[in-house]
């Protein structure tokens, strides 16, 4: 029930983890199944240079963070705020129609970090 893709992001999830002194924090979580996402991010130049998750969830959820960390690495700002949830779910050649709702936590998680990173900028000015 689930696609390749899926399976192959949930059995080896690309960047697990924390960076180190992270530029942007955003921590998201699910209201229906009360699973828990973590993004950190680095930005450069207006670049997400790096992008790290930790997600305390199902497996949908662990191969959608994997997914948004992929499809935000290099990207520049703005285009990484442009990534929607349905746009994660469609890169993983959907989702079961019960386990869409795992997938609304992921962009809103990387957006929740890129936000946080925005506003320390406003702070620091
Ligand atoms: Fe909780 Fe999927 S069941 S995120």
């Amino acid at each position: 029930m689930y696609s390749e893709k899926v399976m192959e992001h949930f059995r080896n999830p690309q960047n697990v983890g924390e960076i180190e002194n992270p530029d942007g924090i955003g921590e998201v979580g699910n209201p229906v199944c009360g699973d828990m996402m973590t993004f950190h991010v680095k930005v450069e130049d207006n670049i997400l240079t790096d992008v790290k998750f930790k997600t305390f969830g199902c497996g949908a959820a662990i191969a959608v963070s994997s997914m948004v960390s992929e499809m935000a690495k290099g990207k520049t700002i703005e285009q990484a705020l442009k990534i929607t949830n349905a746009d994660v779910a469609k890169e993983l050649g959907g989702l079961p129609p019960q386990k869409l709702h795992c997938s609304n936590l992921g962009a809103d998680a990387l957006h929740a970090a890129i936000r946080n990173y925005l506003e320390k900028q406003k702070g620091a000015k």
